[in-house]
């Protein structure tokens, strides 16, 4: 991402929740606020983005030339939106079954719009939520709040670390975070941007599937409505961070063993 912008892919996911509250049934993740985070500009610049690349991803639908809203739904459902909205709804499953359990902390790395501290005030009754990100997104998600306008939740927290270089523990120990109660950790969508060494050696809390959650249960329930399981996700997950590994250190087939060996079995999907 660049140093001094929002990052796009955070709101990009954001227009993928927006965009499965209103179009999808059945909903499977109802992000019923998400969309309130774009501008009208920015939801038609996605659109019309998205509508451009569906040559790219198929092309005998692209060469028909089909109509905005249907090309977008094509690219939306089977693009866009099912790992963003699958893995939305692992984690907060996972998350909901650990608060049950009695954990009363929850760390987003690379939070970006996550609205989880507005959409379940019940749960921030029993919870304290540190949305860490990198400075410039959450630097945007915040003027945004204050654009919409809406109460901060007094035990929402935000951290602002670069991952790449920044000391999450020590932004962490200037927080109210108490290191020595447990913790939910989800990690969406992030650590493709970071290097390896980053994700692996730094201070990290990686006791955690790369890329997914700090949850070591693996569901292989099938969501509806042509959405992933958590097996297929994790699958979906390592092909994409393969696909850059010409940029990044990641690889295929050294991904795999990793999230293997932290909990989840991605290779028999
Ligand atoms: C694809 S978005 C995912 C956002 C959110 N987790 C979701 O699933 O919708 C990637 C997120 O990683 C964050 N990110 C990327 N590089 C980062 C870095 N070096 N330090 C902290 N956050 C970073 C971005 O700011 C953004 O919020």
């Amino acid at each position: 991402m660049k140093e001094d912008r929002v990052s796009i892919t955070a709101l990009l996911t954001t227009y993928a929740r927006a965009y499965h509250a209103t179009h999808d049934t059945p909903k499977i993740f109802d992000d019923f606020l998400a969309g309130q985070f774009l501008s009208e500009k920015e939801r038609a610049w996605f659109g019309v983005k998205l509508v451009e690349a569906l040559p790219l991803f198929n092309p005998e639908l692209g060469a028909s030339h089909p109509d905005p809203t249907t090309a977008l739904a094509w690219m939306m459902k089977n693009r866009n939106a099912p790992t963003t909205i699958s893995r939305a709804r692992y984690a907060e499953d996972a998350l909901v079954a650990a608060i049950n359990s009695g954990v009363q902390q929850y760390i987003l790395l690379g939070a970006g719009m996550d609205t989880f501290a507005f959409r379940r005030p019940e749960m921030m009754k029993r919870l304290a939520v540190f949305e860490v990100d990198h400075p410039a997104t959450q630097a945007f998600k915040r003027k945004r709040l204050a654009e919409l306008q809406w109460e901060l939740p007094p035990r929402l927290h935000f951290i602002p670390v670069d991952l790449a270089k920044d000391s999450l523990v020590a932004a962490l120990q200037r927080s109210p975070h108490d290191p020595l109660q447990a913790s939910f950790v989800s990690w969406l969508g992030v650590t493709y941007y970071l290097t390896r060494d980053a994700v692996l050696n730094g201070d990290l809390p990686f006791h955690s599937a790369p890329q997914v959650c700090s949850f070591s249960q693996t569901s292989n329930s099938p969501l509806p409505g042509g959405f992933c399981s958590y097996p297929c996700l994790c699958f979906r997950s390592s092909l994409l961070i393969a696909r850059r590994c010409n940029r990044r250190t990641w690889s295929r087939t050294s991904v795999s063993p990793l999230i293997w060996h932290r909990g989840s079995n991605c290779s028999n999907t």
